[in-house]
């Protein structure tokens, strides 16, 4: 069925997966790609599909109310997949209020203009929001978060997440907007923004330099193949009840310091260094303010309900994305020779 979808988002990491994967799995669909072109915003992400004749891309910033209304009056969407945020932790404790108006009001934008456009009629619609694991706070070395652990956000952003969260829910009960929510774990995989761990670290064993580990490197966390999450956003979009939050992992945790480890072995092996090379990178820095110890995130919901699983061990996904990163040096050049290096420098000065 021909169908118009608009993803918010799209020019970003996570969102340019879904984006080409929708693109090229759903020929019949139109997808918009609606992104603001932040710092963390990229077109280079997604050169293969731009010629795609069911894709097009609009610059709108979600906290435009006034745009966002005109958009919705111009093009009647049948879904949002809403990923479009500021997602960067370090970045909430420098600047939350970027965060509160992205992601909470943003949200909400998106929230009315649909609900005006669909206006009661919502047969076949849905609003998804991608969200994130670190709603439910920080968890000591037992358990995992389930659909119903309460939230408890610490860090600006994961607050930001978690009241975006509740308003979306609050459209359901109150609207009846059919809305379904989402909340992943850490990801990883090509076109992430080099101020994350991973691709911060591969950038950084590349050319030799300090590896920054934050405190021990003892937090852990749970980490994801972005395109295992993209496949778990298609299935989610397309079966889920509405209504329902439904919680995306690897089943694969890690402390910090292990998998620098683990990565300085492969960059070893790529770059053809000797071993333990990379390792000498390793440097111990200032904690993060407020750092969540683990996250550990019990996706068996998803798994038992729609059937989604993880496709890839992450030993093999961390190898595949090293060659990716190898592979794009001059996506990786655009990006460091942009904001990103004044930022680096003011984050990293004191520690
Ligand atoms: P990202 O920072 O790489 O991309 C965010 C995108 O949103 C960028 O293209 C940016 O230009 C756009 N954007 C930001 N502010 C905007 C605004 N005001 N208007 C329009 N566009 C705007 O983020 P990501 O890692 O791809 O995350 C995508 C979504 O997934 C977010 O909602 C995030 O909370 C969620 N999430 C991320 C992870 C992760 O590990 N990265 C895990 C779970 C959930
Ligand atoms: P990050 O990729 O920022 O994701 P999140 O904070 O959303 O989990 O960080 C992943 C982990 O790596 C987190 O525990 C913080 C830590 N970290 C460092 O040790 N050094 C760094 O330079 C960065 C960016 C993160």
């Amino acid at each position: 069925m021909k169908k118009k979808i608009l993803i918010t988002g799209g020019a970003g990491f996570i969102g340019s997966h879904v984006v080409r994967l929708f693109v090229n799995k759903y020929p019949n669909y139109e997808i918009v790609n609606l992104d603001a072109l932040t710092y963390a915003g990229n077109l280079d992400n997604l050169t293969d599909v731009a010629q795609k004749p069911n894709y097009s891309f609009i610059k709108i910033d979600i906290t435009n109310e006034a745009a966002i209304n005109q958009l919705f009056e111009k093009q009647q969407f049948d879904g949002i997949v809403h990923l479009a945020a500021e997602s960067h932790v370090d970045r909430s404790i420098t600047d939350p209020l970027a965060f509160i108006r992205t992601n909470i009001i943003g949200t909400v934008n998106l929230l009315n203009a649909a609900k005006n456009q669909w206006n009661g009629n919502f047969e076949d619609k849905r609003f998804y929001h991608i969200s994130t694991d670190e709603v439910y706070g920080s968890l000591g070395k037992e358990g995992m978060f389930t659909e119903t652990t309460s939230y408890d956000p610490r860090s600006p952003y994961s607050s930001s997440k978690a009241s975006s969260d509740m308003l979306v829910r609050a459209y359901f009960h109150t609207y009846n907007l059919p809305v379904v929510i989402s909340n992943c774990s850490n990801n990883y995989g090509a076109n992430q923004f080099p101020e994350k761990l991973i691709p911060l670290a591969i950038n950084n064993i590349k050319n030799n330099k300090p590896i920054p580990i934050y405190g021990k490197g003892e937090n852990i966390r749970d980490w994801l193949w972005v395109n295992d999450h993209a496949r778990a956003i298609d299935v989610i979009y397309h079966q889920a009840k509405l209504g329902e939050t439904y919680n995306i992992g690897g089943i694969n945790e890690w402390t910090n310091i292990d998998l620098i480890h683990k990565l300085c072995e492969i960059m070893d092996k790529k770059l053809g260094r000797a071993s333990g090379e990379s390792a000498k990178l390793i440097t111990f820095v200032t904690d993060r303010a407020g750092h969540d110890l683990r996250y550990a995130i019990d996706s068996s919901k998803l798994q038992r309900e729609l059937g989604w699983k993880p496709s890839l061990q992450f030993e093999e996904g961390l190898e595949k994305t090293v060659d990716w990163y190898l592979a794009n040096e001059q996506w990786m050049n655009n990006i460091t020779s942009g904001d990103y290096l004044s930022y680096y420098e003011k984050q990293y000065k004191n520690r």
